[in-house]
């Protein structure tokens, strides 16, 4: 999947920031999710879904682009690279994030292959995933729990809106493009959203237990920031019984998929069990 092959700028330096963007897509593992759920639920490969995952990673990239801002988490690693505004400057990151998340919605509705109340029904699902009551949202408690401990509860929200939402999404877009039921889109919402809070405790696990050259960003960084995260509040054991519980959480939502959900299980392993 190349999700920024068809991104193009007339302003040059922008243009120059996505194709630096382009370089360096990352593990792509949320369109994986959306591909992999359109799979399962289809009983084989969906179209439609490739530019659904397009428009998620566009809009994950975003959200790394301003998470690394100086203004929110100051990092200047990225994907093995200097983060985007240290590459270029702080207002072509901004911008670039801020035509990403357009171009994200754009990518949506030009899927063609599905009905209209398909596509709207995405645009919700994603707009919602993103907006205040979704990743911005936790981004922003994220920022407002430097520096203090919250209680696990209060963690558990944060993480689940400025990375399960997002995660939440993907698979729920997969399951939309797929023609899903209602119960079939439930399940599979019940998967992603135990994956995703998984995956940002894996996350802050990595923070602690991996090096910069491994991960591609600057480890260690939480602490020195003073974050809130699974480790700091539950220590590294606690934050990974924690992953290991939401995983077996997410493979039980699967139960009524039977063997056709085997690929879905394999990549969630993959997404809690990940080395970078
Ligand atoms: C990193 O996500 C940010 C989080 C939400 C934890 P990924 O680990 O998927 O980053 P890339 O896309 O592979 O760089
Ligand atoms: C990122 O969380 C969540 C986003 C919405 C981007 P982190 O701040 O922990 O992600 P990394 O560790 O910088 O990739
Ligand atoms: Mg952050
Ligand atoms: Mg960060
Ligand atoms: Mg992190």
């Amino acid at each position: 999947m190349e999700p920024f092959a068809w991104l193009s700028c007339p302003d040059p330096r922008l243009a120059s920031a996505l194709r630096y963007l382009a370089q360096h897509p990352g593990k792509q593992l949320r369109s994986r999710l959306t591909l992999t759920c359109a799979e399962v639920v289809a009983g084989e490969s969906v179209p439609a879904a490739v530019m659904a995952g397009e428009a998620i990673e566009l809009l994950h990239t975003y959200s790394l682009v301003h998470d690394d801002l100086p203004a929110m988490d100051d990092d200047d690693l990225r994907r093995g690279q200097p983060t985007l505004h240290c590459a270029f400057d702080e207002a072509t990151a901004i911008l670039a994030g801020d035509g990403l998340q357009a171009a994200a919605f754009q990518r949506l509705i030009d899927i063609e292959s599905v009905s209209a109340e398909q596509r709207l029904e995405m645009l919700r699902v994603v707009s919602t995933a993103v907006g205040f009551h979704g990743m911005v949202g936790g981004q922003a408690l994220d920022l407002a729990a430097e520096h203090r401990a919250v209680p696990v509860a209060q963690l558990r929200e944060i993480h689940h809106l400025k990375t399960g939402a997002l995660i939440s999404a993907a698979a729920e877009v997969g399951a939309i493009c797929a023609n899903a039921s209602m119960e079939q889109r439930q399940a599979v919402v019940r998967f992603a959203s135990a994956v995703g809070l998984a995956f940002q405790v894996t996350d802050d696990v990595l923070d602690v237990t991996s090096d910069s050259a491994s991960l591609g960003k600057t480890a260690g960084k939480d602490e020195r920031a003073e974050k809130s995260t699974y480790v700091s509040t539950l220590g590294l054991e606690g934050a990974k019984q924690e992953a290991d519980q939401l995983l077996a959480e997410a493979l039980n939502a699967l139960t009524d998929f039977g063997e056709r959900a085997e690929p879905l299980r394999l990549l969630a392993r993959k997404m809690v069990h990940r080395e970078t």
